[in-house]
């Protein structure tokens, strides 16, 4: 498996695709799609008489490779399953890049779990699946709970089921629980990604959604389907204005940096040392993409 250097938020995560782990043909498929990641599902998507079945066959098609630059990680059972000690052993075993923990309750899973990874001896990071009513409620509880953890992942549908909500267009209903998510995620240094838009032939509404998760900050979306991924890494990725834009606000920065002042006009507009880093960072993760996508995908 390709190696890689965590850059934090700066590591692209625009597109997530979930894989059934029992689903060899979607094993087989990811190797030729554009996705920054690969989730190999254990968790819902696999039926609870296949769950070993599939444990050892995501290993096995982990061990064959030939996945390339992408990021590679499971989504293993939540923590009181039957299977999620062995599921996160194999994880280790296997030497994925992540461990998605589904329906976290609360701090103490994502300790058990990363304890589990040190025990292994695993090289794994950790994302915690913000998706049940306790996961919003202690978010930065969970955000700081062990050292492996470095993302949010949100499921709004199985938390829309627990509140009874229903998910409209705008998703305005559950927006606090994007939103503090998104803080408790931040405040602690983690990534953070958006849900899943399970009408995968809405391309309208997943550009929608896209648009509105990029615009709360989110780093990327957690897809199902091939035909998200295209849109969802143009979403996530900045436009080629933003990037312009951003190289003028540094310009614009450092030449009145030059000149001893600490405050520069751009266009009309007052540019401050704020600017010029959130331009940075524009511009840094404009060139992680470049750099990822110039890495064999095969
Ligand atoms: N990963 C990789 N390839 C996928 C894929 C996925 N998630 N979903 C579909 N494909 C492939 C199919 O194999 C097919 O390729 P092929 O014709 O070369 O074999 C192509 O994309 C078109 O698939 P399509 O017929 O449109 O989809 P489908 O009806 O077979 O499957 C789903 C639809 C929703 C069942 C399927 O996309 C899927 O299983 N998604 C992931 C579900 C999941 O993991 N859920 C858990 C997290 S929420
Ligand atoms: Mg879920």
């Amino acid at each position: 498996m390709a190696e890689f250097t965590e850059t934090g938020a700066a590591r692209p995560r625009r597109s997530c695709l979930y894989m059934p782990g029992t689903n060899a043909r979607a094993h087989e498929k990811a190797k030729t799609l554009a996705a920054d990641v690969l989730i190999f599902d254990l968790e819902d998507s696999v039926a609870p008489d296949a769950k070993e079945a599939a444990r050892a066959q995501v290993s096995a098609a982990i061990a064959a490779g030939g996945f390339g630059r992408r990021e590679i990680v499971v989504r293993v059972n939540a923590m009181g399953t039957p299977w999620a000690e062995a599921d996160l052993r194999a994880a280790a075993a296997s030497g994925v890049h992540a461990v998605v923990l589904p329906k976290v309750a609360g701090p103490d899973q994502v300790r058990a779990a990363g304890d589990l990874l040190d025990a292994e001896g695993a090289g794994a990071r950790l994302w915690a699946m913000v998706e049940t009513a306790r996961a919003v409620l202690c978010a930065p509880e969970i955000a700081a709970a062990h050292s492996r953890l470095v993302l949010f992942a949100m499921g709004l549908e199985d938390l829309a089921k627990e509140l009874h909500a229903e998910i409209d267009g705008a998703r305005t209903n559950l927006l606090y629980a994007l939103e503090r998510s998104l803080l408790a995620a931040r405040a602690h240094g983690l990534g953070a990604i958006d849900a899943v838009y399970p009408a995968f032939t809405d391309d309208a509404g997943f550009a929608a959604a896209c648009a509105q998760g990029r615009g709360l900050g989110f780093d990327g979306k957690q897809v199902i389907h091939p035909r998200q991924i295209a849109p969802a890494n143009a979403a996530f990725a900045p436009s080629a204005a933003a990037i312009s834009e951003a190289k003028a606000i540094i310009a614009a920065f450092a030449e009145a940096a030059g000149k001893g002042q600490h405050v520069a006009v751009l266009d009309g507009r007052m540019v401050e040392a704020l600017h010029a880093a959130e331009a940075q960072r524009v511009v840094d993760f404009a060139a992680a993409i470049a750099a990822l996508e110039g890495e064999p995908t095969a």
